[in-house]
Order: structure tokens, then sequence, then C-alpha cells
């Protein structure tokens, strides 16, 4: 069983934001959940870093290409490093291998008749890298991201994308998970429904990129090259047998403004190269300041290392795919990210973590006791352990981590509702045999609920496994464990610092 996800490649023309860190975070939480179902995972990441956006960044900071790019890559290996991201492969597209490959599906695509020359004339987005003719213009603005275009008329090679439209519409067809979520099918079929034009995929008036193998007047379009990367990248260290076993992707998690190039350019690239179409293409929303986009050419981001000079990692990853829908468009505000970490992870998951752990040292020894007589309210403790787990899995599977994480703290709270029901303190007062169950049932409810947090808090899930005396490591568990009652009894727990301190 083996699953493949990526993340888009990001543009190495300034830092990365928040927007970035939110993709990866996500990727990051499937391949970790996806590892723990037992999957032989691939999580690629990477850099997007040629073309014209880059190189003029290069240039306004005096320095060349290469040697500008090369300085921003470590900051944002650094940036996934304290954000706990678990990437197998890093690729760049300056990476001789993924260069090699792209160069080889060129003289391939050329030598087969997909690669013709002509004209462009028309318009280019720089902040999107994109093409763009009269008609499909708004009020003479990029129709995607609404700022200026440049009028651009070139000599340039086209690919024959016209071609492969039939197969694009069968693809629709017959794969209706291929663009999730499912609204925003009918708005990338609508793209290419009527007409399909050629895509422009060379340049001449630019140095920063891979030189066309029969033509090296011109270099690749950014797009063509970068969007190989994710067949590239899995032969990264010569190994062509990963290719095999892992191609097809199982999910590109892309950002919703890119959606159109992962879900009808790449796939109809994918077929002139005789490849199949990934499984999926998962479009997210934005993160948006004030209601315009977070990005990098506006200038309005919010520095995730700042975040992290002042939050916890875990916390900052919960909040992210807590608070907003995946798929849907949320605002950031440090006020929410606060409340999330005062209510949620410390007054809720933390303190049932706590409060537990005080009472087993009090009344048990520092050891999960065995459980003694139960009742109704263990029963409906173990059924809603039980649902939350079936509900888990399946909202993981569809990439709804705001519901799988919804679903974790309804069942956080019936343990909390629990301990106020059971009242344990009265128990151990009155010597009765059910403290020992209310104790061993809360244990249990920790050792679950931190078993499905484990990919979204990596850490935290690891220091609560740990303090309820469990080896290993929370987030190297299977799934095959989150089932209720295969708790060990005389385990001894070990109380720690508080997992989330409240924040003022
Ligand atoms: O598009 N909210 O790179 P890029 C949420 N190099 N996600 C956001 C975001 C925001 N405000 N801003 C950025 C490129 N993202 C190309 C991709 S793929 C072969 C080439 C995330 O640096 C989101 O995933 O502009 C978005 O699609 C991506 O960063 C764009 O990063
Ligand atoms: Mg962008």
């Amino acid at each position: 069983m083996k699953f493949f996800v990526s993340t888009p490649l990001y543009y190495t023309n300034a830092p990365l934001h928040l927007g970035h860190a939110y993709t990866t975070i996500a990727a990051d939480v499937v391949a970790r959940y996806k590892r723990m179902r037992g999957y032989d995972v691939f999580f690629l990441t990477g850099t997007d870093e040629h073309g014209l956006k880059v190189e003029k960044a290069a240039v306004a900071d005096g320095k060349k290409p290469k040697e500008f790019v090369d300085e921003l890559v470590p900051e944002i290996k650094e940036l996934w490093k304290k954000l706990e991201i678990s990437y197998d492969h890093f690729v760049r597209t300056t990476d001789g291998y993924h260069e090699r490959q792209v160069q080889g599906v060129l003289q391939k695509l050329y030598d087969q008749g997909d690669i013709y020359k002509g004209t462009y004339e028309g318009w280019y987005c720089l902040p999107c890298e994109s093409f763009w003719t009269d008609l499909q213009l708004a009020d003479g603005k990029c129709p995607d991201c609404g700022r200026g275009v440049q009028k651009s008329k070139e000599e340039t090679y086209f690919f024959k994308m016209s071609k492969y439209r039939d197969k694009l519409l069968k693809l629709f067809d017959e794969n209706k998970q291929f663009v999730q979520p499912e609204y925003r099918r009918s708005e990338v079929l609508n793209f290419f429904r009527d007409e399909l034009k050629d895509l422009s995929i060379s340049r001449a008036t630019l140095k920063w990129g891979i030189p066309l193998p029969f033509d090296s007047s011109h270099v690749t379009y950014v797009w063509f090259d970068a969007l190989f990367n994710y067949w590239t990248a899995l032969a990264y260290d010569g190994d062509k047998k990963r290719q095999a076993t892992f191609w097809p992707a199982d999910v590109h998690l892309v950002g919703k403004e890119i959606l159109r190039f992962h879900a009808v350019y790449w796939p109809a690239m994918l077929f002139a190269a005789g490849l199949p179409a990934p499984k999926t293409v998962y479009a997210h929303g934005w993160w948006t300041v004030e209601g315009q986009k977070m990005s990098k050419s506006r200038g309005n981001v919010v520095d995730p290392h700042d975040i992290l000079d002042n939050y916890d990692a875990d916390a900052f990853r919960y909040f992210l795919l807590r608070e907003v829908p995946f798929g849907m468009d949320g605002d950031f505000s440090e006020k929410a990210l606060i409340q999330r970490i005062n209510n949620d992870l410390a007054s809720e998951y933390g303190n049932l973590l706590n409060r537990t752990l005080v009472m087993i040292e009090r009344y048990s020894n520092k050891a999960i006791p065995p459980a003694g007589p139960k009742g109704e309210n263990e029963a409906a403790l173990a059924a809603a352990a039980e649902k939350c787990v079936a509900f888990y899995s399946a909202k993981m599977d569809a990439y709804e981590f705001h519901h799988a994480l919804e679903g974790i703290w309804e069942f956080v709270k019936e343990a909390n509702k629990y301990v106020n029901d059971s009242e344990p303190w009265n128990l151990a007062k009155n010597n009765d045999a059910r403290l020992n169950t209310v104790l061993a049932c809360l244990a249990e409810s920790l050792r679950l609920s931190t078993l499905l947090l484990a990919p979204f808090i990596p850490v935290k899930a690891d220091e609560a496994w740990k303090q309820l005396g469990y080896s290993g490591k929370a987030s190297e568990q299977k799934f095959a464990d989150a089932k209720w009652g295969l708790f060990k009894p005389g385990t001894k727990t070990s109380r720690g610092n508080v997992l989330f301190e409240q924040i003022k």
C-alpha cells in the first residue's frame, strides 16, 4: 500500500509566509495519518526556482538567480523543521535530476510532434506567471488575481494541449474524485469544456530556466518545468522503481489559485508523456488579512517565524487546520489563535491529561489501575470513543481535518464530563471500587485521543504519551491500536509540565 502526497513547489522570490506553511502542514498531517494507517508514504515538497518572477527578485537584490535562491532554500528548510514537517524529499527545480528529466520529456514531446514553433501574442501576468488572451482578461486585468498584465509578443514553442482535450474530458467524466472539493469541479471543467488552447511553453526573452533540448535559445516556461517535479522527484536518486511504485500521485494539495494548472495543464502534459493523471487534486482556500489574500507580491503577509517566536508550533498547526474548513477561505487573527490554544488545547485536552494524571498519582500510586465494575457511564464513554474513531478516519480520508478535530474534541468533552459526573474524589473518600474504573477509563480516553491527535500535534502528542507512561512515540503508533480497551493496566505514569499554557 503506497501513498504519494505533495505540496506545491513554492516560488523562491521571497521568504515564505503563513499561507505556504498552511499547505505544508496539511500535507504533513496527511502523510503522518497515512503512515499511521500502514501506508508506505512518499511526501514531497520543494521549491520552484526558475522563471521571470524569481529572476527579477534576484536582480533587485543585486544577485545572480542561483546565488539568490541558494540563500532562500535553507531558510525554508529551517521553517519546515520548526513546524515538524516530515517530508521524504525536498525537490528544487534547479536540481540536476529534475532538469535532465524535464529535458527528456520535452525532447520526447518534440519528437512525437506535440511541440511546434509559433508566435505568442497576448498578455502575461507576472505574479501568476500565466498567459492570457484579450478575451480572457477581466477589465484588462489578470482574471485570476486581478492585477495588471503586460503585453507580450514573442516567438515561442507551443505544446499541443488541444490534442488532449478529449482525454481530459474523459478523465473528468470517469474520475469524480479528480478535483476536490467537489464544488470546484465545474469551474475547472468550464475552462476547457468548449475549447482548450495550445500552451506557450518556452521563452526566448528569459535566461533563467531550463534550456529547450532542441533549441537552446529558449528556456522552458516555468510552469511546464515546475509541474513535472511531481514525477521527476520520485527518481531524485536515479531510482526509477520509485516512479513505477508511487506514480500516479494520490493527492496534490494546492491553493485554489493554481488548481487549473494542476487539473488541466498537468494531466494534459502527463498524457503527452504517456503517464497517467494524478488521482486527486485538492484545492484549499486562502488565508486572508482584512479580506485580502495574503501574498508575497501584495506584501501583506504573516511571517510564520514571528508566530513561532511567540507560540508553540503544534498549537499553530492545530489552529490552522481547526479554525477554517479545508477548502474555504479564512481570515487570520492572533486573537483567534489564542482562543484556540486557551480553550481547546489548554482547558479541554491539556486539562483532561493533567487532572487524570494528578488523580492517578493521588489515588493509584502513579499506575494506571485495572478497571473495576462498569456501569452506564462507562458504556456511553466507550461508545463515544468508537464513534470518534470511525468519524475521524472517514473525515481524514476526505481531507476534512476540521471535522476530524471537531470529532476528537466532542470526545474529549465527553471525557471531561465523565470526570464531573463520576466524582472520583468522592469515590476515593468512600473507598468505592468504581474509582479504578474511572481512572482506567480516563487514561484510556487519553490514550485514544492522543493517538488520533498525533498527526496534528506530533511533539505534544509524544509528550502526552510519555506522561501517560507508554513506551515509544504517539507519532509512531498504528491506527489499529485506536480501539477502546487496549490500554495496559499497571502502566506507570509520569506527569510533567502542563502541555499547553494558558495565554493572556
Ligand atoms: O504558485 N492562503 O508558488 P507560490 C493559503 N510556484 N495558501 C496560500 C496562500 C494563502 N494566502 N498563499 C500561498 C506557486 N499559499 C507555484 C506553484 S507547483 C508545481 C508550482 C500556498 O509560492 C498555496 O498552497 O505562489 C498556494 O497554492 C501556494 O502557496 C502558492 O505558492
Ligand atoms: Mg502565488
